[in-house]
């Protein structure tokens, strides 16, 4: 660590300025230091011999005169293998772990190695030693869980490089070295396993960056029919207080094909986040059988944690992310929820004293949102293969008003926007993906032309739903009303999903072809009923019978006998 020094001269919150008679880096990490504890913190603004910075915890005791050391180094994670099945918080402190060693009651100033240094991992070389490499070429790989964790080169070097050597078939430790590299002028670089990453600077050691047209399976119906995710790409659930946002970022985590997940709690109240550390690791995973927790990689940062470092888990999360995607893998990033974290960066500027924005939300909220999400994407690696990230994240606007700074400046940079409705979720309508307010400029898996039959008939239905509620049943033609039918028997019998029903939480591409087929033949059905009461027990009996339908296993016995009688209730 470099000898770097400097005085606190004013503390305000979270927020300390210090003095100093060196150079201090924008983003460099300092120890504010405290009896015999030092407190990590952040560079967030220099000017002058001045540097304003984030301490990232509670700053109580600080006073004007205090020491502060600078490292010298960005805020940075280290990336390894060991980072799969992992608890982090913002900072890359390992919870579990720091339990063990402190209790449940944190102490401020303690920090443990992010990843274990003494595992041996089973290290299998493919480069050789004369190989031309770049930034990110891979030297070698070691198992970890159902994974090959490809070794690369670093991922700072530029332009081309020698593999010089590499380590022998056999075990290492991440901090042994396990190849030496050397540069077209000769200057030598030895390798490790372990290496670390500055968290807000994108990891881009990749050949060039492709269009997201692939879809990303969620095995949500609504999401995969209606409003598609393509890998690589971006999308967002707005939506207020208990309206399903966490739960449809669990039934994802558990069913979108991809082969990692990055989970970014951020912010939401403790008691959330610690239902969703239980439940996880008790999750199994339905492409492994075993763990869902052996894919997955937990960020944790509750609202009762400094708010500092809030603002640094989802780029912590999301480095984690990229690194993987390096390795030619799939990765699922949700943070949950991104409101949260817009509130740190309100916290942060508010204590710098900048002009605000709209509602006190920094000026350059947009910006930061726009090259948040701008890290995901499809990405062409050094040895052909692709890798991905896909970022989807909660917002949790007050009210549910989506007119608010964070919703829109999100909406403007995402690919799809799955808003949620309080009216749905009050009727129990899960997942309360409003169709009336959702979008995705994604390419569709299913028939497109039956989605927008489909979307175009909720639409009228919606229209003859809101004039019914002024003149009433009785007001209404029997043609409007049969309009109506239709598109409550396409929600209940297709939109809605129950996430804790263990047949009907997922279900797959090929099956949501089969049954929206069935749906929309029934859709485009001219029905001549005389009178309204025939029509609507006809449908309720359809919905009931699409209802037993649906959850069954699909292609089982159970399921054909289901369709024979739909096809019979069709015909009569
Ligand atoms: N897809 C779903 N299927 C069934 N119930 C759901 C679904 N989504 C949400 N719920 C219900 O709504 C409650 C609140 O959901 P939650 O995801 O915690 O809301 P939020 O994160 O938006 O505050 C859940 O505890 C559950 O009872
Ligand atoms: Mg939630």
């Amino acid at each position: 660590m470099s000898q770097k020094k400097g005085r606190i001269v004013a503390v305000n919150g979270n927020m300390i300025t210090v003095e100093f008679d060196t150079s201090v880096i924008q983003n460099e990490v300092a120890y504010a230091v405290i009896g015999d504890s030092k407190l990590k913190a952040e560079v967030i603004r220099v000017r002058g011999n001045r540097a304003d910075l984030q301490v990232f915890e509670d700053t109580r005791g600080l006073t004007v005169g205090d020491i502060t050391e600078f490292s010298g180094e960005l805020l940075s994670i280290e990336l390894a293998p060991g980072l799969l099945t992992k608890v982090f918080d913002g900072l890359q402190n390992p919870l579990p772990e720091l339990a063990e060693e402190c209790g449940f009651f944190l102490q401020r100033g303690k920090y443990l190695p992010a990843l274990d240094v003494e595992k041996k991992w089973d290290f299998t070389p493919v480069a050789k030693p004369g190989d031309e490499v770049f930034a990110g070429s891979i030297l070698g790989s070691v198992p970890e869980g159902i994974f090959q964790h490809k070794i690369m080169t670093p991922f700072d070097i530029s332009g081309q490089w020698k593999v010089k050597s590499v380590a022998e078939k056999g075990t290492y430790t991440i901090e042994e070295i396990i190849a030496v590299i050397v540069s077209q002028k000769g200057e030598e670089q030895e390798v490790k396993m372990l290496r670390k990453w500055p968290v807000k600077i994108a990891l881009n050691a990749y050949e060039e960056r492709l269009r997201p047209l692939d879809p990303m399976a969620t095995q949500c119906r609504i999401i995969d029919s209606f409003f598609p995710v393509s890998r690589g790409g971006t999308y967002c659930i707005p939506g207020p207080f208990g309206a399903g946002k966490t739960v449809l970022q669990q039934v994802t985590s558990r069913f979108a094909d991809v082969d990692i997940v990055i989970i970014a709690a951020c912010g939401e109240r403790a008691g959330e986040v610690v239902e969703t550390l239980r439940e996880f690791p008790e999750l199994d995973d339905p492409r492994t059988g075993k763990s869902l927790m052996d894919r997955t990689i937990i960020i944790c940062n509750t609202s009762s944690m400094p708010v500092a470092a809030r603002e640094a888990s989802v780029y912590t999360a999301v480095t984690i992310a990229e690194y993987y995607r390096l390795m030619g893998l799939n990765v699922l990033m949700l943070p949950d929820s991104t409101s949260r974290w817009a509130q740190a960066l309100r916290e942060m500027s508010g204590r710098l004293e900048e002009i605000p924005g709209e509602e006190a939300f920094p000026a350059y909220l947009e910006s930061i949102i726009a090259s948040f999400y701008e890290r995901a994407g499809v990405v062409r690696l050094h040895d052909g293969s692709t890798g991905a990230v896909t970022i989807g994240g909660t917002v949790s606007p007050a009210g549910g008003n989506f007119e608010e700074p964070v919703t829109q400046a999100t909406l403007k940079v995402v690919g799809a926007f799955l808003g949620l409705s309080r009216e749905r979720s009050d009727a129990r309508r899960f997942p309360a993906i409003d169709p009336s307010e959702s979008w995705s400029k994604y390419p569709n898996a299913v028939n497109e032309e039956q989605v927008t039959f489909a979307k175009s008939l909720l639409k009228k239905g919606n229209e003859v739903d809101q004039m019914m509620k002024v003149v009433g049943e009785e007001g209404t033609a029997i043609d409007d009303f049969i309009i109506y039918l239709k598109t409550e028997f396409l929600d209940a019998a297709y939109l809605q999903q129950d996430a804790f029903d263990v047949v009907d939480s997922s279900c797959s591409l090929e099956r949501q072809k089969y049954v929206l087929n069935k749906i929309y033949n029934i859709l485009k059905k001219e029905f001549d009923f005389q009178d309204k009461n025939i029509a609507r027990s006809y449908f309720l009996e359809l919905t009931q019978l699409f209802k037993n339908w649906n959850p069954c296993e699909w292609q089982s016995e159970e399921f054909k006998t289901a369709e024979q009688k739909v096809d019979e209730k069709l015909k009569s």
